[in-house]
């Protein structure tokens, strides 16, 4: 092997390393640094951000209201309620905006949002209430799981 081709592998190793460390930060680690109160910090666009933010309030009314709703005994609320949160709420995330957030962020925010989803199907088939209550509250070990893991950063430009 000449002195030339042993330049060009070293070349292709770097630029194979570079493309796995690449697909490693978009696919799987996001874009995090260390929080200041010892959870994993992501760093988003402040707009993204006050998004997130938004959406997460969605996320405690609609529980709020799926419990007043089953305190009614009225599922058909319920279920309307635990739709909206499902996974229609999931589609239409740009690609650029996924690829900040860890691998386990995104898992734990679809499974949440087919949480809902779950719940809604449960809703319709019109169960005891401390059944449809157990659902509720099994859903909201994700929302704690992920507060206890994750805060949002704001980037600054
Ligand atoms: C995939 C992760 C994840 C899931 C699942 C999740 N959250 Fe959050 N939520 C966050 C993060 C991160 C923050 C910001 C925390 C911080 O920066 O300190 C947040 C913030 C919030 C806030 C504060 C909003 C504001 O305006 O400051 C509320 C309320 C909230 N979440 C409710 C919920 C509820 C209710 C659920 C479950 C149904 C839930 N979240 C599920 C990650 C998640």
């Amino acid at each position: 092997m000449n002195r030339n081709c042993k330049l060009c592998w070293g070349v292709s190793a770097l630029l194979l390393a570079v493309l796995l460390y690449g697909g490693y930060v978009v696919g799987i680690r996001g874009n995090v640094e260390a929080g200041d109160d010892g959870r994993t910090a992501v760093v988003m666009d402040s707009a993204d951000r006050i998004r997130v933010l938004g959406e997460m309030r969605a996320f405690l009314e609609a529980v709020q209201g799926i419990n007043a709703a089953i305190a009614d005994g009225n599922m058909k609320e319920v279920e309307t309620i635990a739709r909206a949160s499902g996974m229609v709420k999931a589609r239409g995330e740009s690609a650029a905006f996924l690829a900040t957030l860890p691998l386990e962020f995104k898992k734990l925010g679809m499974a949440t949002h087919q949480r809902f989803d779950d719940l809604a199907d449960l809703a319709a088939t019109n169960p005891a209430p401390q059944k449809m209550l157990a659902a509720v509250s099994d859903t909201m070990l994700n929302c704690v799981a992920c507060h206890q893991a994750y805060q949002l950063k704001a980037r600054t430009q």
